[in-house]
């Protein structure tokens, strides 16, 4: 990097500009965006930024930088761009095959945290249905050293992507990958305390949906039929066979479907007692069903 010159592109100047022009273009956090493409061209942390503030990037970097504030404008989700995200503070590797891990999905772990701490040993057995990039598997493996879990994908890409996030993490060893239609690979006798989910949940035809996420997001990832629910009825039907007596299913969903899946757990006595518990917005976001004992 050089030194300042009269109105050069310094670090300041090149972060003003560009969270200016992200938020004309409508990207949401833009000064955020533009901060994580531009630590990420200069191959530093972001708050490495703050102290360079007058630094002018190379001609190579502020290449780099150029292309990813053009794609980033047109909608390419930052965490693509970059290669990687935060989740519960810990940094995992996305790339197109997985979707990127979401705020609302850290409330999941955090729930299925508190179940893990009631039991006497914390040495169970938990499953992850549709594991994507590992994000709730590797962080509860990383947070609970006793922990075995079971991280199932239909998708063999997603499960690569999940299995260096746990060898990134240290904790490869104590997480079985097993690509499976939901429970179809799964040895039979294997029995859960716990089971958690954040399956595809939008309806194919959902005009909610943002069109970046429809465009760059994995389809599979994202749709659960023709009103997104298909999966998650399935995953409460298929569950209880699953877990151990008094076993707990945690399993995150969307605000318009979480009634209508609450009544559908709470129906033909599949489950001693179901509720839904609320994202930060206040938004019915996971649906909680504690197995007959
Ligand atoms: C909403 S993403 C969740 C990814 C990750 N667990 C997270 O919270 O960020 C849903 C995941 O379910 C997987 N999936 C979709 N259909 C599946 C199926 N039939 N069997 C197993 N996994 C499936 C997708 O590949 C995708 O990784």
């Amino acid at each position: 990097m050089n030194q300042t010159q009269t109105d050069a592109w310094t670090i300041k100047r090149l972060l003003e500009w560009t969270a200016d022009y992200f938020k004309k273009q409508g990207r949401d956090a833009p000064r955020l965006a533009a901060e994580v493409l531009l630590a990420e061209a200069l191959d530093c942390q972001r708050i490495d930024l703050y102290a360079q503030f007058d630094q002018i990037p190379g001609e190579p970097q502020l290449a780099r930088y150029r292309d990813w504030v053009r794609r980033h404008a047109q909608g390419e989700p930052v965490a693509y761009l970059v290669g990687h995200r935060d989740f519960y503070s810990m940094r995992f590797e996305v790339t197109p095959d997985v979707l990127i891990p979401r705020p609302e999905t850290e409330e999941l772990v955090l729930m299925a945290l508190d179940e893990i701490k009631s039991w006497p040993n914390r040495r169970g057995l938990v499953l992850d249905l549709g594991t994507g990039s590992g994000c709730i598997a590797v962080t509860l493996a990383n947070q609970v050293p006793e922990l075995s879990v079971v991280a199932v994908d239909v998708s063999p890409a997603a499960l690569s992507v999940a299995r260096r996030n746990a060898a990134t993490h240290g904790v490869e060893s104590r997480i079985q990958f097993v690509e499976s239609d939901w429970f179809a690979n799964l040895p039979p006798g294997w029995r859960f305390p716990l089971i958690v989910s954040n399956p595809p949940y939008v309806g194919v035809d959902d005009d909610a949906l943002d069109p970046h996420v429809r465009q760059y997001e994995p389809q599979i990832a994202l749709f659960g039929g023709q009103r997104g629910a298909e999966p998650s009825q399935r995953l409460i039907d298929k569950s209880v066979a699953w877990l151990t007596p008094g076993g707990l299913l945690l399993m995150e969903t969307s605000p318009m479907l979480a009634q209508e899946l609450l009544s559908y757990a709470e129906s033909a006595d599949r489950y001693a007692a179901c509720h839904l518990r609320q994202d930060l917005a206040k938004k019915p976001r996971i649906l909680v069903c504690r197995a007959h004992k």
